[in-house]
């Protein structure tokens, strides 16, 4: 019987352009499940959608004068046309605005509510009163209350790190109207979550199957949330919201990350219609099929706590395997637009123009892994220089002439048993590294492959052959063993280049076809004539690409998509950051900042403060001074007494709702983690200068 597959990758927010960040997983993707598409007895769909909910789509489409629908509508023929022309093979390309859509999640909603899933709560949420609308968070700016950063939004200061809730922010403004925001109570859905903890555990940990369905990074990462324990999720918004308006609820819709998951399904339910395919082969609680979703690791807790409780109590199977994948940083740092790395897949096209070498590249880097990737411009040109050109295209431009010119095209046959024999057994080596996501591995080791080819071409010089009669067998032998060797190497790159090698396969090698794994093992006996397959990149096109995507500076960045999950911010802030990237400082303008060591004495919690906690610092002064720092989240006061930390000392005292704050504690935080408070090395006393 034969393995049925499906695979999605996350569905891209339909407010933006795709850009070389998304392209990571949907190449991730795209090559994975063209190596499962080249195995026998192995049907694999591939499906995919535009997210096209939610307030940011709404409003944007409102302030270009469009509808919503209009909007998304040209957004996913951008989309669309992007992943096409960067090889990724979607079997369907849905939206989530679907009526398939609205049916399934209307059904799960309703499935989820029998099973008594759903609460309702009366919260209080900020609404602004010109716009007649409850403001997410990050539609909230105001004056960061640690570092006092003007404009910051309702989450987290771009400028400081700090996290905090928008209610704490100083002088809060709608970013939408401008308004001074009024707190509003509302009634909001809630899927208890906390009803779902012994599944979850269960499932997230493995004991329900055969796979665990995540990797150990992301398990960790599970323990740490079980640990602080699972709160309920909030799934619907108040009109006006662009999404899908909940069933016997008039003016409440779902929420957008409520939908969006099940448009994984929706997109699949479409693909059905089309093909004849059976919807419950896959999706049935008791499916045999197996179900993946490569997504990054921003989104894990939407994908590896909500959904597949959503889908356990709804009555559907849960994901075989969930593969998150970490984020792209460019020359080693985040996108930018100031720095003209922010770049958009068109932009890439446009200027690079094969879409290939980027495949290549991100192959070569990824492993599986959560880690984050670098695409380092230089070494991208290098090495798809050196490995596509110089090692695997060179083969056949060295060699495919003197067969075709010579030998009428006819490979010689003489010994080729040990070169099948070795060619599977690299390929079945190969073969793990592909399942397991570790391209990287796999491209070393085809490319050590193409090394020991271009090894033998080097030793036997077949261009020097070529000048003696008497060495035509010699010639024959050695052009016959490369173009076999390229073969080879074809099949086992075709999931990485497949229009690279669908070339290959037509034009030199003559199938009707594009190849499958098995291929390895039917070596060809002819070649046709060998026809120039690629170019070298030349650095100028990389530096014309990061020109022409440099912005000004001063351009204001405009709120993206909301979500309430901290864990779900980076993509915000990868759109921000360029709006805080600091110039260079005077060596004075440094000596203004007065560092002290500082010894903690006391640290406590304040009543009515989600984020604080009130520390007193010992810093050689006469009295202590209290400072409120933000790092409840991460520290137990007890914890923190007697400890040594750095504080600056000369910050403008600070009025705040719990009392006055003279000064500020240095600590560490991104998306990921934090905030962690900085400590000297043993020695240090407090009241010494940091310098
Ligand atoms: N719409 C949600 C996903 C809903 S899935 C039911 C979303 N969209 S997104 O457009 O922000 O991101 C789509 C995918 O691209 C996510 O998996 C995200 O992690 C990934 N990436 C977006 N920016 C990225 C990088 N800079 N680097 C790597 N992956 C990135 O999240
Ligand atoms: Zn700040």
């Amino acid at each position: 019987m034969s393995r049925k597959i499906l695979v999605t990758s996350a569905l891209p927010y339909a407010n933006g352009s795709i850009h070389l960040g998304h392209l990571v997983e949907y190449i991730q993707t795209d090559i994975w499940v063209r190596f499962q598409k080249m195995q026998k007895d192995t049907i694999v769909y591939y499906v995919c959608a535009d997210d096209t909910h939610g307030t940011p789509i709404m409003l944007r489409a409102e302030k270009e004068g469009i509808t919503p629908e209009a909007l998304i509508d040209a957004v996913h023929k951008e989309h669309a046309s992007d992943f096409k022309d960067f090889l990724v093979e979607f079997d369907n390309y849905y939206s989530t605005n679907s009526e398939e859509n609205r049916a399934l999640s209307c059904e799960i909603y309703q499935k989820l509510k029998v099973n008594g899933k759903i609460a309702t709560k009366t919260i209080e949420q900020f609404y602004d009163p010109v716009k007649n609308m409850f403001l997410p968070d990050r539609f909230i700016k105001g004056e960061c209350p640690k570092c006092h950063a003007k404009d910051q939004y309702g989450d987290a200061c771009e400028v400081c790190g700090a996290t905090y809730n928008p209610t704490e922010l100083i002088n809060a403004y709608s970013a939408v109207s401008g308004a001074a925001p009024v707190r509003k109570e509302t009634e909001h859905f809630f899927f208890e979550l906390g009803k779902c903890e012994k599944f979850l555990k269960d499932w997230t940990t493995g004991n329900l199957t055969d796979i665990p369905p995540l990797q150990p990074e992301a398990a960790n990462k599970m323990q740490e949330w079980f640990a602080s324990g699972l709160n309920d999720w909030d799934i619907s918004r108040d009109a006006p919201y662009f999404g899908f308006e909940i069933p016997d609820a008039p003016g409440k819709y779902f929420y957008v990350w409520l939908d969006a998951p099940i448009g994984y399904m929706a997109s699949f339910k479409k693909l059905c219609e089309m093909q004849g395919l059976d919807f419950d082969e896959y999706w049935a609680k008791d499916s045999k099929a197996e179900l993946y979703h490569f997504i990054g690791k921003d989104i894990l807790y939407f994908h590896a706590l909500f959904w597949p409780a959503t889908l356990e109590y709804s009555g559907y199977r849960t994901p075989t395997q969930i593969f998150a994948h970490g984020f792209l940083t460019v020359n080693g740092e985040k996108m930018s637009k100031s720095r003209g790395t922010f770049i958009t897949a068109r932009s890439y096209l446009d200027h690079i123009k094969n879409p290939e070498y980027l495949r290549y590249y991100y192959a070569a880097k990824l492993n599986g892994s959560m880690e984050d990737i670098d695409l380092n411009l230089e070494d991208f040109v290098a090495r798809v220089n050196s490995d596509l050109v110089g090692k695997y295209i060179n083969i056949a431009s060295r060699t495919a002439g003197f067969i075709t010119k010579q030998f009428g095209g006819e490979l010689r046959w003489d010994s080729m048993k040990p070169l099948i024999d070795g060619a599977l057994a690299q390929g079945l080596l190969i073969e793990e590294s592909y399942r397991d996501r570790n391209y990287s591995k796999a491209l070393r080791d085809i490319m050590e492959i193409a090394d020991r080819i271009n090894g033998e071409i080097a030793a036997k010089e077949p261009w020097n052959l070529a000048k003696d009669e008497n060495k035509k067998a010699a010639l024959h032998d050695i052009c016959s063993a490369a173009m076999h060797g390229f073969y080879v190497v074809s099949i086992l790159l075709q999931p990485v280049l497949p229009a690279l090698v669908c070339r290959v396969a037509r034009d030199l090698f003559g199938m009707k076809r594009d190849f499958q794994w098995d291929d390895l093992g039917v070596l060809p006996t002819s070649i046709n004539a060998y026809q120039h397959l690629i170019t070298r990149i030349d650095t100028k096109q990389i530096e014309a690409m990061t020109e022409a995507n440099k912005e000004n500076l001063q351009a204001t960045a405009t709120p993206q998509q909301h979500s309430e999950q901290r864990h779900a911010v980076h993509q915000q802030n990868e759109v921000h950051a360029e709006a805080t990237e600091a110039e260079y400082i005077s060596i004075d303008d440094f000596t203004k900042v007065d560092l002290r060591i500082a010894k903690i004495i006391n640290a406590e919690h304040v009543e009515g403060a989600d984020k604080l906690l009130k520390l007193t610092l010992d810093i050689g002064e006469e009295k202590p001074r209290q400072v409120f720092a933000g790092i409840k989240s991460a520290y137990d006061p007890e914890t923190l007494k007697g400890r040594l930390t750095v504080m600056v000392a000369n910050l403008v005292p600070r009025k705040m709702k719990f009392g006055m704050s003279e000064g500020m504690v240095l600590a560490a935080s991104d998306e990921q983690g934090g905030p962690f408070i900085l400590s000297p090395d043993s020695g240090a006393q407090p009241g010494m200068r940091v310098k």
